[in-house]
């Protein structure tokens, strides 16, 4: 039975959390494979609006077994604080699941990740500042501390000790900053293994088990396309692997049991953090967005950048994820526009591409070439199906699906859970 794979299309912030928490009533599993509580993923339920920063949506839709898949870095604090803030909202997290291979975000990557942008000074990534750099590159570099060492006290304080005997020298010889306390460290986190014991499993086999029996399992990417680590923007990209590809890694599902990838599109473009963005409109229009589309990040409530939809991107991520539907978000947004400008390709020191260029150099020296498209003035946010949008808004969704590659399947005109126009199923 069906693995289904969900990721950002674009630089993040495309509407996942509203997507995965729509397909929430039909799933069993929603698992989160890589990424970390940089991500914030907003679902609104009628009145109620929840952030979700490590807890996969599917906490929300009480059938559903959440699962934080090996590929993720877990800041042990953070989600017990979420489980928390949502328990008081009655909401309970009991049925989540966390797997022993997943990594620890400790408080030395935290501190390591503020001090090392400061260092960057005008080079500056623009991270979250939450640990997720140095805490994936630990695991690459084979001394990251696992949730399973959570599980065997002698063990813990051994790689905490192990840890700061390094990070300590980095620390305060590098960054003039003061070192950590090992056994500060180590007594928080063994009371948070207190907690957490309960949850910790091998999810790879439960996921495995649960496709054996028929079960529906959703894998729900954080951050988007042009933040991977390989396929992005690099260096201004998260440390992980967004992409579809990363999906299987991140859980222990394999390609072969995934049956559709759906990519998730903004009807415009934004972004948060540096690096380039060839359609960025740093004038009125920009604020416009910003402000008609409410683009404040979730997690650090940065203004988001903005500007108009840029098919080659959306191409390159039909490419990259193998994506096979599209969940197009806030179309209600741009209602009102004369005409809205797409970006159809770009412009490279005199040259046409209809790709991302190769090198870094060259995509920092693109400019969007546009194609004009006519708007609509009407409110589309009550609209039920793609029949009722304005004529000039199913043009809109029809260009873009051309240019895309890949059928747009779902279209959002508002950010609650019924505002959305199903066109295909996604499941
Ligand atoms: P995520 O990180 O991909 O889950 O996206 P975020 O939650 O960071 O940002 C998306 C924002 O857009 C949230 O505030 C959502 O509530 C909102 N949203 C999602 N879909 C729609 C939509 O179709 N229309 C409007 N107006 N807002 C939407
Ligand atoms: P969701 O899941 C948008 C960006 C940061 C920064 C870069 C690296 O809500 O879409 P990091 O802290 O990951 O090392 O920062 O990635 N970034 C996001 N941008 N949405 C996100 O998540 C993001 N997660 C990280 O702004 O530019
Ligand atoms: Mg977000």
């Amino acid at each position: 039975m069906p693995a289904v794979v969900l990721v950002g299309a674009q630089w993040g912030d495309e509407g996942k959390g509203k997507a995965t928490d729509l397909l929430g009533g039909d799933v069993d599993y929603v698992v989160r494979y890589q990424g970390g509580n940089n991500a914030g993923h907003t679902v609104v339920i009628g009145d109620q609006k929840y952030a979700l920063h490590l807890l996969p949506t599917g906490v929300l839709s009480p059938d559903v077994v959440p699962v934080i898949g090996n590929g993720v870095v877990i800041d042990p604090g953070v989600l017990l604080s979420e489980i928390d803030g949502l328990a008081a909202r009655g909401i309970d997290s009991d049925r989540l699941l966390i797997s022993a291979n997943a990594h620890l975000i400790m408080p030395h990557h935290k501190a390591i990740d503020k001090v090392s942008e400061r260092f960057l000074g005008k080079a500056k990534i623009g991270t979250t500042g939450r640990g997720i750099g140095p805490a994936y590159g630990d695991k690459i570099y084979r001394v990251g501390i696992r949730v399973q060492d959570l599980l065997d006290p002698g063990i813990l304080g051994q790689k905490i000790e192990a840890a700061l005997a390094e990070k300590n020298q980095i620390l305060t010889k590098i960054y003039n900053r003061r070192g950590l306390e090992a056994a500060k460290v180590l007594d928080e986190y063994l009371g948070y293994a207190e907690r957490l014991r309960p949850h910790i499993t091998d999810t790879s086999l439960v996921l495995s088990k649960a496709l054996d029996e028929g079960k529906v399992v959703l894998l729900e990417g954080g951050q988007g396309t042009l933040l991977d680590i390989d396929h992005g923007t690099y260096p201004f990209v998260t440390s992980s692997s967004p992409t579809s590809g990363g999906a299987c890694a991140g859980s222990g599902i394999p390609p072969n049991r995934l049956t559709r990838v759906i990519g998730i599109l903004k009807a415009y473009t934004t972004r948060v953090g540096s690096g380039p963005f060839p359609t960025e409109l740093l004038d009125e229009q920009g604020e416009w967005l910003r402000q008609t589309g409410g683009e404040y990040g979730v997690t650090t409530g940065r203004n988001r950048r903005c500007g108009w939809f840029d098919a080659v991107i959306a191409r390159y991520a039909t490419r990259i994820n193998g994506v096979t539907d599209f969940f197009l978000t806030k179309l209600d947004v741009l209602s009102g526009l004369e005409r809205i400008p797409v970006c159809v390709a770009y412009d490279v020191d005199g040259t046409r591409h209809e790709e991302i260029p190769m090198t870094q150099t060259e995509f920092h020296h693109a400019t969007p070439i546009y194609e004009e498209l006519p708007g609509w003035q009407e409110d589309i946010s009550s609209a039920k199906t793609f029949d009722d949008l304005p004529p000039n808004a199913q043009s809109y969704v029809k260009a873009l699906e051309k240019m895309s590659g890949a059928p747009i399947s779902a279209i959002g005109v508002g950010p609650g859970r019924t505002q959305t126009l199903q066109i295909r199923s996604l499941l």
